[in-house]
């Protein structure tokens, strides 16, 4: 058996290197908040890059805070890339995104200890703003790269805190001299929890990652009248909040309803939000997602007839705006079927699935061939500081991640 097919990446490194990554905006409860474009994730991302340099590999760093470190390949030839995102919810874990960036590093580390040389070059990502959850849209570096977002609008996305994207981007030095896609990339693999519960009660290692369900997210301004709670009769109300709460049981209908669909509101602040005073405005997002193109649509056309409906009939007015919408995603066929070969011939056990969760994998689809890894989430629980996934899964995934790499950098 050839050297490199023989080789493994150092899992309790891995552990070292996440549980230090993971003091980075550190909560209660071993959790993380790292929100993008701040303090803590300028910090996270400044550590990735010691790291790098610490590897020997060549920093670039974009306009929009994209970090890269690249392994020269024998060959100048387009880079074999893997990677994820630091920056989290602000009720984060220290495994979503964090697993993929470091897991990428471990597997460079691991060929510079073994003296493997590839023909391809290897690189690792770091892309900033994955989570959208401070500014939208999500996967916001990713966008810049493939250019479907310039630097100019991203920078003047405003914020659930009323600051800028360039504001915070220029207080906390992110801008570096590469521009947002010029370097050349063969492939894209991402290893990341999964996130949800089909690994664990399917009992399987490796989920070899098929797609990735669509997203869209809308933000609805529900404008009534504020009243007295206890002199205003019912029916002359113009109440946001009635409109809000009608949407928002709506929004668990139509994931009962359509197929594959499913419907969140995350996010819902009234005004003036007192005990007696009847709401004059609502604000809330919907968080809609299906495999399906036609359904996603379909879901979302239904949403705002029905919006439009009930706020009509309450005398409320409507504003809504569409602040993402990425379209679902099919892995390249090949990419897929190297993933699962990897995981075959490590002798993981694995089973194909649809990702629920939204990944820069999917943006990058767009620009080359792409692919993901995921890692079982205990509990399923995600997005919450009692994210937990265990180091021999974690291990493993770096070892598919590893390989899968190695077939397409030689
Ligand atoms: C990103 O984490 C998303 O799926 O919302
Ligand atoms: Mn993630
Ligand atoms: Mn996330």
């Amino acid at each position: 058996m050839p050297t490199s097919k023989r080789l493994r990446i150092n899992g309790p490194r891995l552990q070292r290197n996440l549980e230090d990554l993971a003091r980075f905006g550190a909560i209660a409860g071993g959790g993380v908040c790292r929100p993008a474009f701040g303090r803590a994730d300028k910090e996270a991302r400044d550590f990735l890059e010691d790291r790098m340099r610490a590897l020997g590999l060549a920093i670039h760093i974009d306009s929009i805070g994209n970090l890269f470190g690249i392994r020269n390949g024998r060959e100048s030839k387009p880079v074999v890339l893997c990677g994820s995102h630091a920056d989290t919810v602000g009720t984060g874990g220290r495994f979503d995104g964090s697993v993929g960036v470091l897991g990428g590093l471990e597997v460079l580390e691991t060929l510079n200890e073994a003296g493997v040389a590839t023909r391809h070059p290897l690189g690792v990502v770091s892309f900033v703003n994955e989570e959208g959850a401070r500014f939208t849209p999500d996967m916001m570096g990713s966008l810049v790269f493939r250019g479907d977002l310039s630097v100019e609008a991203a920078r003047r996305m405003v914020g659930i805190d009323g600051t800028t994207v360039g504001g915070n981007i220029d207080e906390n030095c992110y801008a570096g001299p590469s521009t947002p896609g010029e370097l050349p990339v063969r492939c894209y693999v991402e290893l990341h929890i999964e996130q949800g519960p089909v690994l664990e009660r399917d009992n399987r290692t490796i989920g070899v990652v098929e797609g990735v369900q669509g997203i869209k997210w809308i933000s609805f301004t529900l404008r009534g009248a504020t009243a007295h709670a206890g002199a205003m009769p019912i029916h002359l109300r113009h109440d946001a909040a009635y409109v809000a709460g009608a949407t928002i049981q709506y929004a668990r209908q139509l994931s009962l309803q359509v197929d594959g669909q499913r419907a969140t509101v995350g996010s819902l602040v009234l005004s003036p939000n007192l005990v007696n005073v009847v709401a004059e405005e609502a604000r809330l997002t919907v968080d809609l997602r299906n495999a399906d193109p036609g359904r996603l649509s379909a879901a979302e056309e239904r949403l705002s007839l029905f919006v439009n409906d009930i706020a009509g009939t309450e005398g409320v007015r409507v504003e809504r705006e569409v602040r993402v919408d990425v379209a679902p995603v099919m892995f390249d066929p090949s990419m897929v079927d190297a993933v699962e070969n990897a995981a075959k011939t490590l002798g993981y056990s694995y089973m194909r699935m649809i990702s629920g969760a939204g990944h820069d994998a999917q943006v990058m689809a767009g620009v080359c061939p792409a692919a993901m890894i995921f890692v079982p989430s205990r509990g399923g629980i995600s997005h919450n500081v009692a994210e937990y996934s265990a180091p021999e899964h974690i291990e493993a995934g770096a070892n598919v991640l590893l390989h899968t790499l190695l077939r397409f950098a030689d």
